[in-house]
């Protein structure tokens, strides 16, 4: 066991981490963030998307030991109270949501893609999301859901 800390969604977590555990065991497991889903395992699927440090990462690839003096976003930090974010209210506005499965990382692919750059154009959207396969939409209501999140945030700036 190794005592890690690192901040999550704003909170300073100080924990000890059995060393062989995975970031997404951590998330799931330890602090009960179970909004980063596993699909592969293997860094192939980006259902376990989650930031660091301003950086889109595969929590399925991350040992959760090297998240020291990190801080992470999970899906879970993006809601404020009741509210939701406006990357979240596109993509339902949209229809960009089916099963559900890979949208947490989709959305916080798009988060770190437009913290970054607020205007992508489409193929800039279709490369921010090119890690994470989608098995249900077609991605096309993604890409619209992300375009008009876009337009929101400029809204509110
Ligand atoms: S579960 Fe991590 S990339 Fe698929
Ligand atoms: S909505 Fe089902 S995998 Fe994307």
């Amino acid at each position: 066991m190794k005592n890690v800390e690192f901040t999550v969604n704003g909170e300073t977590k100080n924990i000890y981490i059995d060393e062989s555990k995975r970031l997404i065991d951590v998330l799931r497991e330890d602090l009960g963030l179970t909004g980063t889903k596993e699909g592969c395992g293997e860094g192939e699927c980006g259902a376990c998307t989650v930031i660091v440090d301003g950086e889109i990462v595969d929590s399925c690839l991350v040992m959760a030991f090297q998240v020291e003096n990190k801080n992470i976003l999970t899906i879970e930090g993006l809601q404020k109270g009741k509210e939701i974010h406006p990357i979240q209210e596109a993509f339902l506005e949209e229809g960009a949501v089916q099963c559900g499965f890979c949208i947490p990382g989709m959305v916080l692919s798009a988060k770190a893609l437009l913290d970054k750059n607020i205007n992508p154009n489409e193929s800039e959207i279709r490369e921010a999301i090119s890690g994470n396969l989608c098995r249900c939409t077609g991605y096309n209501k993604i890409v619209n859901a992300i375009e008009k999140a876009s337009k929101k945030l400029k809204e509110d700036e």
